[in-house]
């Protein structure tokens, strides 16, 4: 009896252990099937056609894994859509299902599964070409691609498939209606595009009406591929879309998965067959000097496909004369180790990599014939780009009177050392001597000085005329209405400046809230700083990733936040559910209000490599409450024009390390004050600064910002008790409170408008 009852407990419990333990993995996959006709029939699911094709497909993908390490845990293959393709043949797309208990889901890795189908395709190739023969079914090796999805995408496409529609471009240049509603239910819906072989697909997105959340709620993933697979994603939409904009595929196929929660939801564009452009052209550049023509990206202005190339070949009228690139927003430089992701360019046999930047720049080629190949080299859509090209005098590029700037661009020699970045990466503005002030009224003022705030001359004619209104330019104010002045910190200062009064508007920011001061004998913290009392810095918010804290970040408004791009930068942090914001709060865990994220804005610039435009807003599911308004509150921005002189007090805060090695956290919000360097200092210290960053520290480097700090603010008082300005982002810096290695922050007053544009 006891034996039986202890046999019969195993089996159910280990019956149960087995049923609670396994889990399903799923992957979508893709191949070609060479030297097979392509029949109209294998369209449609339902045909004898389609199933006795499947059928011998499904039996192959079984014999591969059937026979693998992994055949026990082999479930199944589900054959999907058979294509027809650009390269012949016949495209499978197709699942598979794996039961793997939790234990060994090592075994069957996304890259393990992709590589037993290819290893039995490479064993039985024959001849040179890239086709193997499985059980005489002639695969293409090149065209494998498995990618591991969510179950959810199984289910949704393969399995209970309630929303799948199926269309087809068979003629090019006829454009075909598509629109997507989220008629009350809310859905989830997948749009198969196929076109006939040869063509490629062009989606034109005319609006896209969603509630932005990061795709959390709502969002469209477009694929080159006609199932979910993540390495071939061109196109994540997040946001609404009002401007119309269109993409390309690199085949005949494409799939639109869109979600969408309930409400008025929609999706409006259209597709076309569109024909492979071969770009490839002769350029001869005229002989009169003015001469300019155009150079558009492969399918400009829609955006460009993982694949394209383009040949262009030059001619000068004279071998004096090299060709210039004049750029929008891209720039090329000489490729390093790392892969290029936003263009290949092979220019006379050199190797270049291109990037977006919002400047222009001139890329100048020393050869009266050169031959500028160009590739795409992203894993998805990118921008497209735009270029003019002119001839230029290979011995002198600048003009006499001008200087040459990293950027490529020719500025009047007048215009070096005068404070403005006119080269757009201010190489005209570095290894300037400190201007002598030129006071005496001969001369002009340098403009450095001028209506700073600051009385730099005994006699002040630096700061008379402050409110008269000037040609605009980066160093002036400007006015709402379009004037400017000359006064550079007008924003905010408790004076109208402008005739429409705009620069005192908005201003319930930086407040110098009444603290009551504590004898300051706290001990040394952050790096070299000093415990900040509740309600000092009411815009300081610490923002927890997983429940722990992460980074920080300041208030701009009652919904937003404004902090690090390199904190959301990784896949999971870059998922606004994760993150939590908490307000009002001095001590690590006391916080007056804690807040949801809605969605994380990050600049579409950011570099990872460089951390350059380290930048990023989040709104909040809810505004906070106006009752924590005393210990909660925005501070002010400043405005592009914004100087900070010697007197500004500034200091950087944060719950972050008190030093390098430290291992444990802070509890308390602590502040050190630091000062704003030059940028020819910041360079000598850091020659990757770029003009979207500012290095502030001590020259001991005992006060300074360190890991945890990020996203914080490096917050500005106006002199004389005035308000509070954001004027820097906690970035980077080498090592912690290091001499002569400064804290690297992001430069806010070139995000201004950036900034705006999001949050109003
Ligand atoms: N990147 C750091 C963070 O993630 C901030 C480093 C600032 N370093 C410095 N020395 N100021 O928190």
């Amino acid at each position: 009896m006891f034996v039986v009852v202890v046999i019969i407990w195993s089996l159910l419990w280990v019956f149960m252990f087995r049923r609670e333990s396994n889990s399903g993995a799923y992957f979508a996959g893709m191949f070609r099937v060479a030297n097979v006709e392509f029949i109209p029939e294998y369209r449609q699911v339902e045909s004898h056609e389609f199933a006795s094709m499947a059928n011998k497909i499904q039996h192959v993908v079984s014999y591969v894994y059937k026979q693998s390490s992994v055949s026990r845990l082999y479930k199944q293959a589900v054959i999907s859509d058979l294509s027809n393709n650009n390269k012949g043949g016949v495209l499978v797309h197709f699942w598979m299902v794996f039961v793997v208990p939790r234990l060994k889901t090592p075994a069957v890795c996304e890259e393990c599964v992709g590589a037993i189908f290819r290893d039995s395709v490479y064993t039985s190739l024959q001849n040179r070409s890239s086709v193997g023969y499985l059980l005489s079914l002639p695969v293409d090796l090149d065209s494998i691609l498995i990618n591991a999805v969510q179950r959810s995408d199984y289910t949704s496409i393969a399995a209970g498939s309630q929303c799948i529609e199926k269309l087809y471009a068979n003629l090019p240049g006829m454009r075909i209606p598509l629109n997507v509603f989220s008629s009350w239910g809310g859905v989830s819906c997948h749009v198969k595009l196929t076109a006939a072989p040869g063509f490629l697909i062009r989606l034109t997105v005319s609006s896209f009406l969603v509630q932005p959340t990061d795709c959390v709620d709502d969002g469209l993933v477009v694929y080159d591929a006609l199932l979910p697979m993540r390495g071939r994603i061109l196109l994540r939409l997040c946001e609404p879309v009002t401007e119309a904009f269109s993409l390309v595929s690199t085949s005949n196929v494409m799939l639109l998965s869109f979600t969408m929660t309930s409400g008025n939801k929609n999706f409006r564009g259209d597709f076309e067959a569109i024909i492979e452009e071969l770009c490839l052209s002769r350029i001869e550049i005229k002989s009169h000097p003015d001469f300019t023509g155009d150079l558009y990206s492969p399918f400009y202005p829609s955006l460009l496909p993982p694949q394209c190339s383009c040949t262009w070949t030059f001619q000068t009228y004279s071998s004096a004369l090299g060709v210039a690139l004049h750029f929008k927003n891209y720039v090329l430089k000489l490729k390093d180790m790392k892969a290029c992701d936003q263009g290949w360019w092979k220019i006379n046999e050199v190797i270049y990599c291109g990037t977006y930047v919002d400047h222009s720049t001139v890329f100048r080629i020393s050869n009266p014939s050169p031959e500028v190949e160009f590739r795409c080299s992203s894993r998805t859509s990118v921008q497209a780009f735009e270029a003019s090209y002119t001839s230029y005098n290979i011995s002198q590029p600048c003009p006499e009177s001008h200087f040459l700037c990293t950027t490529g661009l020719c500025v009047d020699k007048v215009r070096r050392c005068d404070g403005l970045d006119d080269c757009q990466d201010e190489s005209d503005e570095i290894f300037c001597s400190r201007p002598s002030t030129n006071c005496a009224g001969s001369g002009s003022l340098h403009p450095l000085f001028v209506c700073n705030g600051e009385r730099d001359c005994s006699n002040g004619v630096d700061e008379i005329n402050c409110t008269q209104e000037t040609t605009c330019s980066g160093i002036s104010f400007q006015c709402s209405s379009g004037p400017c002045i000359l006064k550079k910190n007008a924003k905010c200062d408790g004076v109208f400046d402008c005739r429409d009064q705009s620069d005192e508007r908005d201003c319930e920011c930086g407040d110098p809230s009444p603290v009551k001061k504590e004898a300051s004998s706290s001990s040394e913290r952050i790096v070299g700083g000093v415990n900040s009392v509740e309600g000092e810095w009411p815009w300081q918010v610490s923002l927890l990733f997983s429940g722990s804290m992460y980074c920080g970040a300041s208030v701009l408004s009652s919904d937003w936040l404004v902090s690090a791009a390199h904190c959301f930068s990784k896949d999971r942090l870059s998922d606004p559910r994760l993150w939590r914001a908490h307000l009002g709060m001095l001590n690590q865990g006391n916080a007056k209000h804690e807040a949801e994220i809605q969605r994380i804005v990050v600049h579409k610039y950011y570099n990872a490599f460089t951390f350059d435009y380290d930048i990023a807003l989040l709104q909040l599911k809810k505004p906070w409450p106006p009752t924590l308004s005393a210990l909660i509150k925005p501070v002010c921005l400043p405005p592009p024009s914004h100087t900070v002189t010697d007197s500004h007090l500034c200091w950087v805060t944060g719950w972050g390390y008190r030093s390098e090695g430290d291992k444990v956290l802070p509890t308390v919000l602590l502040k050190a004050q630091v000062f704003i360097q030059s940028q020819t200092d910041c360079k000598k210290s850091y020659s990757l600064a770029s003009p979207r960053m500012l290095c502030a520290g001590v020259p001991s480097g005992e006060q300074d910002a360190c890991r945890g700090d990020s996203g914080g603010p490096l917050s500005c008082q106006e002199p004389g008790g005035g308000r509070w300005f954001l004027i820097g982002i906690v970035s980077w810096g080498l090592g912690c409170g290091r001499p002569n290695l400064p804290g690297v922050y992001t430069r806010v007053s070139k995000f201004t408008s950036w900034i705006y544009s999001h949050i109003s």
